[in-house]
């Protein structure tokens, strides 16, 4: 099957959850985009939820869907957010960011009841890090902030090599927040908490890409069928 209609059926199982009233986390990338798409039908039908986008992108499709948008500043906490990931394992800890939204989709994510993955079944691993690790940085002191994250890998167990995203002509790539974002190949995370933990200490790092004990629950479309897995 087509992974575009996985994409778009893990979407549709995660909106079986939505009820009238909701405040929801809307998340950002291909699969989080088709959630985006059959809520907006939702909503012309009548459903009556707001939501709070975790990129640009997202808030322009969501417009575009006639979804209500709201930011956290407005309100305390979300019921759930529905989100993509580039990569979960059976934990439910995930590697996110490829997309450059990982700052805002944890944010969002930290500040809602549940957070439900979306994903096609390739996402499934069974040890993170065969994805690039994604993470956002501040552009100043760059090279110091390089020479910290290869200690957190030595001290996490992994060998990494770091890759500054690359943008438009020649640019960096630059996030919604106007940072940068370092790419790691790690091959694999064995201890995704620890390296999570290491890397929030390094001053010049804004957020990573591990989201860990974050994900309620993880909805994954196959070809033959969709299973969910609990936290
Ligand atoms: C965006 O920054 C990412 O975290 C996405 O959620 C993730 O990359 C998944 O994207 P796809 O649904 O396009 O694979």
């Amino acid at each position: 099957m087509d992974k575009e209609e996985l994409k778009r059926r893990a979407a549709a199982r995660a909106l079986d959850e939505v009820r009238s009233g909701m405040k929801l986390g809307l998340g950002t990338g291909s699969t989080a985009k088709h959630f985006v798409e059959l809520l907006g039908e939702r909503v012309r039908d009548g459903l009556d939820v707001v939501g709070v986008p975790t990129s640009e992108v997202t808030r322009a499709d969501a417009e575009r869907c006639g979804i209500r948008l709201t930011t956290l500043d407005e309100i305390d906490r979300l019921d759930i957010t529905v989100d993509g990931a580039d990569e979960a394992d059976g934990k439910l800890d995930l590697i996110k960011g490829g997309g450059g939204a990982l700052l805002r989709e944890k944010i969002v994510a930290a500040a809602s009841d549940r957070m439900i993955v979306i994903a096609d079944e390739s996402k499934l691993v069974d040890t993170l890090g065969r994805f690039p690790l994604p993470i956002e940085v501040i552009p100043f002191g760059l090279a110091a902030t390089r020479r910290a994250l290869q200690l957190a890998f030595d001290a996490a167990g992994c060998a990494g090599e770091l890759k500054l995203r690359p943008g438009k002509d020649g640019h960096a790539f630059v996030t919604d927040g106007g940072h940068w974002i370092v790419d790691a190949r790690l091959g694999r995370i064995p201890d995704a908490p620890r390296l999570a933990q290491l890397l929030s200490a390094i001053p010049g790092v804004v957020e990573h890409g591990l989201f860990v004990g974050m994900a309620s629950t993880l909805v994954l479309a196959g070809a033959t069928g969709i299973r969910t897995i609990e936290r």
